[in-house]
């Protein structure tokens, strides 16, 4: 067996004795190597490769058998030498594997750093972003492309931000919007009919707060019976799927009683086309029903205005030549001082009487058609109550209790008028007290505010009119009765011309006096409790001034001197007039209508025979009426008095008479004290 550079070559004989080998020592030795596996190997002529042990050397290697000898062949290589590029070619893959393995550990630790985190930081904003908070900054160590991720993530969010901030300001637009809107707007849920939203009105109007009303249904806020209206209406809309209009919806509030809302109910559709929503808004339109009721009142009262002027005219005339009559013949009695002239004066004072009465029902029908004109002069209120008062409840088993503080505001009022209002009201409580009682009468001065109602109307029964006041200082007269009181059903109604509970009453009374109260831009109001009595509260504004000094006359006393002259178309109220006037001292002629009187004053100038005082009619059919011919008689004569007289009439001149040039006013029929009074003061 020799050894070569890498390989060994080594022949032995059959037997297994070296026969050649690089190494001599071993042949000259003969040493037998049968044993070993190789050689046996080759013996048993095995072609492949074997292992072996030799001289404590691994080898591997292989042999053939010389066929002519048949001596083995062998060759091999110690398995260290064999084997070394294997190895050396292993150890380079396994240090390969670990040299990579540590610059993949460092690559995705880089990695890590440089595309995970900021991706990582990516998606935190991200969530951030989505929970609205904006304030995320996205600068960051990257790659190329991660940093324009980032930046394009940056631009996002701003954008997402200036968006959000846009729609978030374009809502509380809206929201103000809809908040402020004088209506309730509300929105249910189309499907359970729950409110989803309010606005302020809304909440004012039910007297609830919001709160309380979300997520629940009309039945929390409403009397069952109403709220199943209410939510039939509401089917009804989203069933049609179009908008309702409810003109007229009666509701009961909390805070505000009963009202009357003009509802407009929408349908909102959803994305699937079916109503999700429904939205409602009500205008609270029960100031203006009530108005449109009083309105109609007062068209009511126009109508029978018409009619009442008509009757009223005609009647005037008369009872002026009967009144005039009766007071001459009166008078004349008086002087002539005969027998049995008490029992005659006392029949005709009777006389009198009736016809004074026949002068207040005419009164009454004017006031209707005065074409809202009352005769204003400033008065003392507490006089006409007092007067009308004691009159009306002469002879009843009612007493009257003045409460009447000093220092009372004074009032521009018609004192007819206003007399006829006491008058009404007066009668009304001694007619609801048939068994006697006590009225109390109280005035006060009080000062209202800006739109000031409650506090200045403690009314809570129901009102006729109870609009806001103007601010202002008023005068406020409460009229308590102890009588029957007014049926809930009927309160709302005694106002109104021809209502009445009495079987001999017009139903007049009241009316007229809301009638006349309005016209003096005042209010009157009513509350009343069954078996308890009724009060009637007036508010009248008050006037600025100083009330004049009465000048109270005695007419028969006084003489008056002076030159009169009468137009008047009815010859009868020319003669009574002409014959008061001459019973007084003046000198009288009488004309029938304004032409002939404007040539009678022209003639009486130019012979000297000047006319101190004029009483002319307003209006003559047919002819030239004072109110034409008193601009001619200033022209001719700037110091003439001229005085219009009128049983009726709808012109504003008998309000207004010193704008038209008159001195004085004087209503028919009248008594020979109101001529005489009248005449002292436009003498004066
Ligand atoms: N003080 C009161 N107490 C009780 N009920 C009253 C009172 N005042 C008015 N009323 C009721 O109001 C109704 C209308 O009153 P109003 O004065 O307008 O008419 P009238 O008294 O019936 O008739 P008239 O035209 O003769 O006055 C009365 O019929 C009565 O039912
Ligand atoms: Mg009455």
């Amino acid at each position: 067996m020799g050894k070569g550079e890498i390989y060994y070559a080594v022949i032995v004989d059959r037997e297994g004795t070296i026969i050649a080998f690089p190494d001599t020592t071993f042949v000259s030795e003969r040493v037998n190597i049968k044993s070993l596996a190789i050689i046996e190997q080759t013996l048993a002529h095995k072609k492949n490769s074997t292992r072996f042990r030799f001289l404590e050397t691994d080898y591997i290697g292989g042999g053939a058998v010389v066929e002519s000898t048949g001596w083995p062949v062998v060759v091999f290589q110690s398995v260290e030498e064999a084997f070394f590029v294997v190895r050396r070619t292993r150890y380079f893959i396994l240090l390969s594997i670990v040299v990579a393995a540590a610059v993949a550990f460092i690559i995705s630790r880089l990695s890590i750093r440089r595309v995970v985190n900021p991706l990582s930081q990516l998606v935190k904003n991200a969530r951030k972003i989505a929970g609205g908070d904006y304030s995320v900054t996205m600068r960051m160590e990257s790659y190329l492309e991660i940093n324009e991720l980032a930046e394009d993530f940056s631009r996002m969010a701003k954008a997402i931000k200036n968006r959000e901030e846009e729609l978030k300001r374009a809502q509380t637009f809206l929201d103000s919007i809809i908040e402020n809107i004088p209506n309730m707007v509300f929105v249910k849920d189309a499907r359970t009919l729950k409110f989803v939203s309010f606005n302020k009105a809304g909440e004012e109007l039910l007297g609830f707060p919001r709160v309380s009303m979300i997520g629940k249904t009309d039945y929390d806020f409403h009397p069952p019976e109403e709220a199943e209206i209410i939510i039939s209406r509401n089917m009804e809309t989203l069933e049609k799927g179009s908008l309702l209009d409810i003109p007229e919806e009666k509701i009961n509030t909390k805070s505000r009683g009963e009202r009357i809302l003009h509802t407009k109910k929408i349908p909102i559709f959803g994305e699937d086309n079916r109503p999700t929503y429904l939205l409602g808004i009500s205008e609270d339109i029960t100031d203006y029903k009530r108005m449109e009721g009083e309105l109609l009142n007062m068209r009511k009262l126009e109508s029978i205005g018409v009619l009442a002027g008509g009757i009223a005219h005609d009647f005037n005339n008369i009872l002026t030549v009967i009144l005039g009559n009766i007071e001459l013949a009166g008078i004349l009695m008086e002087r002539e001082n005969k027998i049995q002239v008490a029992t005659i004066i006392e029949r005709l004072k009777e006389a009198a009487k009736a016809a004074l009465r026949a002068k207040d029902l005419t009164l009454q029908l004017l006031t209707f058609s005065r074409g809202g004109a009352p005769v204003k002069r400033l008065a003392s209120i507490v006089e006409i109550l007092k007067e009308t008062t004691s009159f009306v409840l002469s002879g009843s088993n009612v007493r009257c209790e003045f409460n009447i503080p000093e220092d009372l505001f004074f009032v521009e009022v018609d004192e007819g008028q206003m007399s006829q209002v006491f008058n009404n009201i007066v009668i009304n409580a001694d007619q609801s007290m048939p068994d006697g009682g006590v009225l109390k009468i109280s005035v006060e001065n009080v000062v209202a505010e800006v739109g000031d109602k409650a506090g200045l109307l403690e009314i809570n029964n129901v009102t006729a009119n109870d609009r806001p006041f103007e601010s202002g200082k008023y005068l406020k007269i409460s009229i308590s009765d102890q009588g029957t009181g007014v049926p809930e059903e009927d309160i709302a109604r005694i106002f109104d011309p021809y209502f009445t509970t009495k079987q001999r009453g017009n139903g007049l009374g009241l009316a007229t006096a809301f009638s006349i109260i309005k016209r003096h831009n005042g209010q009157i109001s009513v509350k009343s409790n069954i078996g308890l009595g009724s009060t009637f509260i007036i508010y009248l504004p008050a006037a600025e001034g100083e009330l004049p000094l009465e000048k109270r006359l005695e007419t028969q006393d006084i003489q008056m001197k002076g030159r009169v002259l009468v137009m008047d178309d009815e010859e009868a109220v020319r003669n009574v007039l002409t014959d008061m006037l001459e019973s007084m001292g003046y000198e009288v002629e009488g004309s029938g209508n304004g032409a002939e009187a404007v040539k009678l004053f022209s003639d009486a100038s130019k012979l000297d025979r000047r006319f101190d005082i004029v009483i002319m009619d307003l209006t003559i059919p047919g002819g030239m009426g004072g109110k034409e011919a008193v601009k001619i008689l200033l022209e001719m004569d700037p110091e003439v008095k001229v005085i219009v007289s009128s049983g009726y009439s709808n012109d504003p001149v008998m309000a207004e008479y010193k704008k038209y040039g008159f001195s004085g006013v004087i209503s028919k029929p009248f008594k020979v004290a109101d001529l005489s009074k009248m005449l002292t003061e436009a003498a004066g």
